[in-house]
């Protein structure tokens, strides 16, 4: 297109461009799927006939993507930390605290792995889906604790210290009040016997956002490896009920 085709258009019409040239680059056809369009506020999907008729030649993709680091064969956890996880400071900082403050692995390992859900996959419900992801793999306590951090951030426990987050003031508004379901979950958590580990998940959260705190993820290598069953095929291609959101993660672009 000319330079006056290109400045008529608007932001998101140049954007669309773009990746509609960069999918032209690829050998195969990358889609997005519903929910991609969801989090761009459109209810919308191409269909197999019609990408195909706008990429001759090409085939859909079934596997890597190419444009993402690539995935070894056998993937472990530590693979998806490095390769699929947008951010992992705040998470290292976390379980660095945890560990220094002396808690078990198991706080460690579930303050490592409680915000995977919103590094790795989604922001609403990021617990549940979080939990639900390294369920098959770990300590009944370590993922009731990831799903339970949902609810119980919202809430405090002078017990531990734990006040309601000055910063959920910031980014939720003053006036901001949990729905009925997380109410009910916290609830439901606070007589529960891993509530502690849970509720130290909260406490190790809050102080775990200073930039300049020196994190690594080698130091939770042995950990991990004491407490996170690796399957042997590689996280995701074994069959576990969890297997598939790590399979989505490695191959999010795949068109079934
Ligand atoms: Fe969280
Ligand atoms: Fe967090």
């Amino acid at each position: 297109m000319g330079p006056q085709a290109a400045s008529a258009m608007t932001a998101s019409e140049r954007a669309d461009a773009l990746e509609e040239q960069m999918m032209h680059e690829l050998e195969h056809i990358v889609t997005k799927s519903v929910l991609f369009n969801l989090g761009d506020g459109k209810v919308e999907t191409e269909g197999g006939a019609a990408l195909m008729a706008k990429h001759p030649g090409k085939y859909m993709l079934m596997g890597a993507d190419p444009r993402l680091p690539q995935m070894p064969e056998k993937p472990t956890l530590i693979d998806y930390f490095r390769c699929r996880f947008a951010s992992t400071a705040h998470l290292l900082q976390s379980a660095t605290h945890a560990l220094k403050a002396g808690h078990d692995e198991k706080v460690v390992l579930a303050c490592l792995l409680h915000d995977i859900g919103v590094v790795g996959f989604i922001r609403c419900d990021h617990g549940y889906w979080g939990a639900q992801m390294i369920e098959p793999y770990v300590d009944e306590e370590v993922s009731w604790a990831v799903r339970a951090h949902q609810a119980l951030r919202f809430f405090p426990d002078e017990s531990v210290g734990y006040k309601y987050p000055e910063m959920y003031v910031k980014l939720f508004g003053p006036d901001y009040q949990p729905e009925p379901y997380i109410v009910e979950e916290y609830k439901r958590a606070r007589n529960h016997k891993h509530y502690m580990t849970a509720r130290l998940i909260t406490v190790n959260d809050i102080y775990s956002f200073d930039p300049n705190a020196k994190v690594n993820l080698d130091d939770f290598v042995d950990i991990i490896g004491r407490n996170f069953r690796q399957p042997k095929e590689g996280l995701g291609l074994d069959n576990s009920p969890s297997a598939h959101m790590w399979r989505t993660l490695m191959w999010p672009t795949r068109f079934l």
